[in-house]
This record gives C-alpha cells, sequence and structure tokens, in this order.
C-alpha cells in the first residue's frame, strides 16, 4: 500500500475523534506487512486519564484480532478547526512505547501526515533512539 492511501486513512480516522476536552482531533492507520489496515482515534474522558490516543486505538485493535507485523503508522493531528495541510502531530511518549513492543525501531515508520499528498516518514527509532523494551530485560 502506498503511504498516500496511508495518510488519506488516517485523515478519515480522525474524524472519528472524541475530543471535546483538548479539542484536538488525531487519527492514525496501521499498516501490517501483510497488507492490512487498522485505524483508531483519539477518545478522550470527562476523567482525563482513560483518555486513549489514536496511536494506541489502532494497535490495540489490530493486536485484539491476532496481528503482531507491522509495516508503517500514519499519524494526522491538529485542533479540531485546524484545516489542511495540518501541522505535523507527533506520537505521545506512551504510544512510542507501545510501537516499540510490537515493532522493531528500525523498521517501522512513522509517517507524520500534514495532508494526503503532504507527509514525512521516519523510522521509530529516530522518534525513540534509547527506548526500553523487551531487549533491555533479556540482555
Ligand atoms: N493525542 C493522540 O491521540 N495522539 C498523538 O499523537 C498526540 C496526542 C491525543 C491525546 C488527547 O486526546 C489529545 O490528542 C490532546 O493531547
Amino acid at each position: 500500500m502506498k503511504y498516500q492511501e496511508l495518510a488519506k486513512e488516517a485523515l478519515k480516522a480522525r474524524e472519528h475523534a472524541y475530543a471535546p476536552y483538548s479539542g484536538f482531533a488525531v487519527g492514525a492507520a496501521l499498516l501490517t506487512r501483510s497488507g492490512k489496515t487498522y485505524w483508531g482515534c483519539n477518545i478522550e474522558n470527562a476523567a482525563f486519564t482513560p483518555s486513549n490516543c489514536a496511536e494506541r486505538t489502532a494497535f490495540f485493535e489490530a493486536v485484539k484480532l491476532g496481528e503482531r507485523d507491522f509495516a508503517a503508522i500514519a499519524v494526522a493531528g491538529g485542533k479540531q478547526e485546524e484545516v489542511l495541510p495540518l501541522r505535523r502531530c507527533t506520537p505521545c511518549g506512551v504510544c512510542l512505547q507501545v510501537m516499540l513492543e510490537f515493532c522493531d525501531p528500525d523498521e517501522l515508520d512513522v509517517i507524520l501526515v500534514r495532508d494526503e499528498m503532504e507527509y514525512e516518514v521516519h523510522k521509530l527509532r529516530e522518534l525513540v533512539p534509547f527506548g526500553f523494551g523487551k531487549k533491555n530485560l533479556s540482555e
């Protein structure tokens, strides 16, 4: 799948964001190595801490269905009223940690979407160069 299509899916996922407290809407589209996509949006809560980010919503949906092998995740986020192109939205530390659990940081592409045709591609390693993962526990 082209990253342009994945970017489009992230923008579409963003329309489902439930963000009445921050007013910041985020969508994510996760691509498996086998070519399937799973999407997620942020889902906030009046008690704040139960809120979930778009990236984790996508990951948990995919992992729940047995997926373990991921190629890329596209993220599109910005203020609800923001018009395209968005400013780039980088995943939070908690989401990066979830990505590290399931993905090789030198393999996973993290796509920061501004618009369907406008996005940056980074390896997870660039966003979290010294992350803690399973390897640390077994070394
Ligand atoms: N958020 C995400 O869903 N993903 C990100 O990459 C950054 C932040 C959400 C969390 C919260 O609902 C809102 O955006 C403002 O932080």
